[in-house]
């Protein structure tokens, strides 16, 4: 059974305070490390000190790799059912603590108040996807007795932990990208050390605390915030069987350095949209899909739109319609209820992904909405004859600027959507099934949604993607798979 320690920073049965508390311990082995707090986390909207959380250095990062290695059988050994119970205690814990929890999302990473809610939804999701599958581990019985030379044997086929598991998680859900690395590990029985992003520390180290209140086995877990350089040993060292990275093209670099041990890679995308001559939707509606996907959260998401590809029937109509719903998009605090638009994570962000309009615009790309930049406060950004070899055109924007661009032809649109270094997820508005199919057959991607954006997922599907996008797949069960190998048994009767 899980323990019932109550923390500190725990808002149990009263409301959250607005601000965040002063400071927060790292997590080594399972235990709160209250360490000097040397590491300044700002409030992304205000720009000012929100917290601070220690940061660790090399010969930390390695106390959590011996911690985990050395819980490598306890946690093997750790019942389905207690590995069930842990999991159901973090799923109650987030849920009294859900309010805290969304507010810490809109300081630390600027995410508008309604996504932030989302989010903590969405992590309450994946631990409680997890909590099924711990009781839930997948085997196979086969049968082997395909010549007379095999009659009489049986194969069966169980999984186990791979060991210890490296994890290193970006800035734009910090909460439940996070949780899709966490509850898999507990599930599958891996011990585990997690880096989060340096900017948005506070949501791991809140999951960190709630884990603390359980019963996992001594060091199963370590939460730790340390430098680039430092992280390299989550990386190199040769004790650790799995590294799953989400985050930046950085993560090729990182598998190169990996060794023998197996890696995961989610490092985003630039997706795109279809919407076909009948997209089996009101228009109105596909105008408010796009914008959403376009726009959540600022376009800080590996799925958000980027590319809107448009039948040249509905060009002008589509064009019209978006321009002005982008141009409608409120833009400020992210605590303000009615803010759809907040900041970017910060002005290097807002500045990068500023001169990509400017560059593209400088070669012919036309502005259809969007304003002037105030710091990290992007505003909503619409453009169209966008050239496709321009990096807005080609390179993730992470941020919030889609662009539009008509085609005349079905497969002329699956070609153009192909045509990109990377492959997560793509959408597609059409009424024709033919189309759909042709949609999910050839486009080159780890998802297709039709009805919808691609910036549409549900905790438990296999997500990720190909080409540059990463490796392997996550979504509960799919990290499970990689967090454990199998083992066959043969028995002779
Ligand atoms: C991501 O940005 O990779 C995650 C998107 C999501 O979980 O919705």
């Amino acid at each position: 059974m899980a323990k019932r320690k109550h923390s500190k920073t725990s808002t149990d049965g009263k409301q959250p305070k607005a601000s965040l508390p002063a400071s927060y311990p790292w997590y080594l082995a399972n235990k709160a490390v209250a360490a000097k707090a040397d590491l300044d986390v700002l409030d992304k909207f205000s720009g000012k000190v929100a917290t601070r959380v220690p940061l660790v250095g090399a010969a930390e990062v390695r106390k959590a790799i011996v911690a985990a290695h050395k819980a490598r059988d306890a946690m093997a050994a750790f019942p389905p059912d207690a590995r069930r119970d842990v999991l159901e205690h973090c799923v109650r814990r987030f849920r009294e603590r859900h309010d805290e929890l969304a507010l810490s999302l809109c300081i630390e990473a600027g995410k508008p108040i309604k996504d932030a809610r989302g989010e903590v939804d969405r992590l309450i999701d994946t631990f409680r996807i997890a909590a099924g599958e711990a009781t839930r581990p997948p085997g196979d019985v086969m049968n082997l007795e395909l010549s007379p030379r095999t009659r009489g044997y049986r194969g069966m086929v169980k999984r186990v932990p791979v060991g210890v598991c490296s994890f290193i998680t970006p800035f734009n859900f910090p909460l439940n990208l996070v949780a899709h690395k966490v509850a898999p590990a507990i599930a599958a029985g891996c011990p585990f050390v997690l880096k989060p992003a340096l900017k948005t520390p506070v949501g791991a180290l809140i999951i960190g605390e709630v884990l603390a209140e359980t019963d996992l086995p001594k060091g199963a877990f370590s939460v730790l915030n340390c430098s680039n350089e430092d992280a390299a040993i989550l990386v190199e060292d040769e004790r650790i069987a799995l590294l799953s990275f989400t985050g930046s093209l950085l993560g090729w670099d990182l598998k190169s350095r990996a060794g023998r041990k197996k890696v995961t890679l989610e490092l985003g995308g630039n997706a795109a949209c279809i919407v076909d001559a009948d997209p089996g939707a009101d228009l109105d509606h596909v105008v408010d899909r796009l914008v959403f996907g376009a726009y959540y959260q600022s376009g800080q998401s590996c799925i958000s739109v980027q590319r809107i590809l448009v039948h040249t029937s509905l060009y002008p109509a589509l064009r019209k319609q978006l321009k002005q719903k982008v141009a409608e998009l409120r833009m400020g605090d992210p605590r303000d209820e009615k803010t759809f638009i907040g900041p970017v994570i910060d002005e290097d962000a807002a500045r990068r992904i500023e001169s990509w309009v400017t560059a593209a615009e400088r070669k012919g790309a036309k502005r259809l909405a969007g304003g002037k930049r105030k710091g990290n406060l992007l505003p909503a950004m619409l453009l169209e004859k966008v050239p496709r070899d321009s990096d807005l055109y080609r390179k993730e924007a992470f941020g919030p600027v889609a662009m539009l661009e008509p085609f005349d032809d079905f497969d002329q649109a699956i070609d153009r959507v192909n045509d990109s270094d990377f492959g997560l997820q793509a959408g597609v508005f059409t009424a024709s099934l033919a189309h759909a199919m042709r949609a999910w057959d050839r486009l080159d991607v780890g998802g297709v949604v039709v009805g919808d954006v691609p910036s549409f997922r549900v905790d438990n599907m296999p997500y990720g993607g190909v080409k540059l996008s990463g490796l392997g797949r996550e979504g509960v069960r799919h990290a499970i798979e990689d967090m454990t190998e199998p083992r066959l048994l043969v028995v002779k009767t």
